[in-house]
């Protein structure tokens, strides 16, 4: 697929088939999200990759406690992949020392444009540092062993049942000086 084509016609998927990627589509999609640029190219993010059922389940009921409701925020993807980074110490510091976030969230841009382009389906899910900050979550990290790391957001990945296509772009978002 065209690059240009994939960045104008990416659509997030929240309808997955029950069938899981194959292990070599994952590989390529976490790759493309370890290639994005860093700030200082510290490369600091952490990719966890879960595919357990048991696990999915865990994350889903603890994202969905966060958003106080049942339903699964994963929309049943078979692969959901954490987006950590080292805890950011202070929020409303220098803008340097929000670079892990920033770090994160390209990590998780060229996932999901790289899942697109595989004919995947991808979705953001929220809620990443909120459900790892609950007891369960804490645990997970500890078993991990990255206790100072906090989420920046999940990824659901799956083969779609359905894609999106065409969105409409806000007017007024472009300014030229
Ligand atoms: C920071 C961020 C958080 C998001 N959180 C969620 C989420 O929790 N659940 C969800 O279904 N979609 C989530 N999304 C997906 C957006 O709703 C989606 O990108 C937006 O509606 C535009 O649609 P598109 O991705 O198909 O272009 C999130 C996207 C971003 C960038």
């Amino acid at each position: 697929m065209d690059a240009i084509d994939m960045l104008l016609h990416r659509r997030s998927c929240r309808q997955f088939t029950d069938k899981q990627i194959s292990d070599a589509d994952l590989t390529t999609v976490v790759d493309c999200g370890l290639a994005a640029p860093t700030g200082m190219n510290r490369q600091s993010t952490k990719i966890v990759i879960v595919q357990e059922p048991e696990k999915i389940k865990l994350l889903s009921k603890l994202n969905a406690t966060i958003m106080n409701t049942d339903s699964d925020p994963f929309y049943g993807a078979p692969t959901v992949c954490l987006i950590l980074t080292p805890k950011v110490a202070d929020y409303n510091a220098d803008s340097m020392s929000l670079n892990p976030m920033k770090d994160g969230s390209l990590v998780i841009g060229a996932m999901q444009n790289a899942a697109y382009a595989l004919g995947l389906g991808s979705c953001w899910i929220n809620r990443c540092k909120e459900m790892l900050l609950l007891p369960e979550g804490q645990k997970i990290l500890k078993e991990l062993g990255l206790e100072d790391y906090e989420g920046v957001g999940c990824v659901a990945l799956g083969k779609p049942k359905h894609q999106a296509s065409g969105k409409k772009i806000k007017p007024g978002r472009v300014i030229r000086w």
